[in-house]
């Protein structure tokens, strides 16, 4: 699928999603809260499994705690300037906490269940980045910015700590959101054999050959970086096998233990 021009329908909501970018700078001005009001809004309206909202959204405005948060958060100071940070926490800790308060108990010899299982934890999540991507749509289209923050998933023990979350509260996604502070322009995207028809089809080797080769026509226009001969390479130095994935990868595994855990 080539996403380069313009999609072969427009209307203005298309138009909104075409021209988003991530926004990294910001006016300092604050996002009013009538329209965090109206953007938390449109959140609780995206689809969520069972209808049982299953995140829970921490608004952080103390600067302590955005400032700890670009530092853990593979040292990111944009973080600490964003008017608004918004954190979609894959939340079953308040349904467990709701089932103990309202005599599960009496119940539980007909169904017993005794811990909240990765398969929990993975429909909280796509609850949670559901709604996160419903505020982004929400905010673009009263000219507010955002920008995901993939690393909050790193340094768990501190993160935990800071934002108070119980052991089945895990951080899904976290958004910086203002008013951008200059105009941006929607970036490329590869989407050549993004769809596949009935089944996963993996790419030949000549395909291969040739995907490498437009990523990094794509990508890297002016050249590679030094000490790599493709784009796939550069990702994999870069991304792949940096000291900020293996970080992610060690706390991931950290956050999933504590939820399985049901403990500290
Ligand atoms: C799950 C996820 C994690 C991301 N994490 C970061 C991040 O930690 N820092 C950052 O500057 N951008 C982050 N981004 C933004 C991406 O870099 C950005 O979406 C991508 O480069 C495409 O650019 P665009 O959003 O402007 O189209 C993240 C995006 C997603 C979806």
């Amino acid at each position: 699928m080539d996403v380069s021009g313009p999609g072969p329908l427009t209307n203005p909501t298309l138009e909104l999603i075409a021209q988003r970018s991530s926004t990294r700078t910001y006016e300092p001005a604050p996002v009013t809260r009538e329209e965090r009001d109206a953007i938390l809004h449109a959140a609780l309206r995206a689809p969520t499994a069972g209808n049982m909202v299953l995140y829970s959204i921490i608004e952080v405005s103390d600067q302590a705690v955005k400032d700890r948060l670009a530092s853990l958060c593979d040292d990111q100071p944009f973080i600490a300037t964003a008017p608004w940070v918004l954190l979609f926490v894959a939340d079953w800790q308040k349904w467990t906490d709701l089932f103990a308060a309202s005599g599960v108990a009496d119940i539980e010899a007909d169904a017993p269940r005794t811990h909240v299982g990765p398969g929990d934890l993975m429909l909280a999540c796509a609850d949670a980045v559901i709604a996160a991507q419903t505020a982004v749509i929400a905010a673009e289209s009263l000219g507010i910015g955002s920008c995901y923050i993939g690393d909050i998933i790193e340094n768990g023990e501190q993160v935990a700590e800071l934002l108070g979350l119980p052991p089945h509260a895990f951080p899904a996604a976290m958004l910086c959101l203002g008013r951008p502070r200059k105009p941006r322009a929607p970036i490329g995207r590869y989407g050549r054999d993004l769809v596949h028809h009935d089944r996963y089809r993996r790419m030949t080797e000549a395909e291969m050959t040739e995907v490498a080769r437009e990523l990094g026509e794509l990508h890297a226009p002016s050249g590679l970086p030094k000490g790599v001969t493709s784009y796939p390479q550069a990702v994999y130095r870069r991304k792949f096998a940096s000291a900020f994935m293996a970080e992610m990868n060690r706390s991931a595994a950290w956050w999933m233990e504590r939820w399985s855990r049901g403990g500290p």
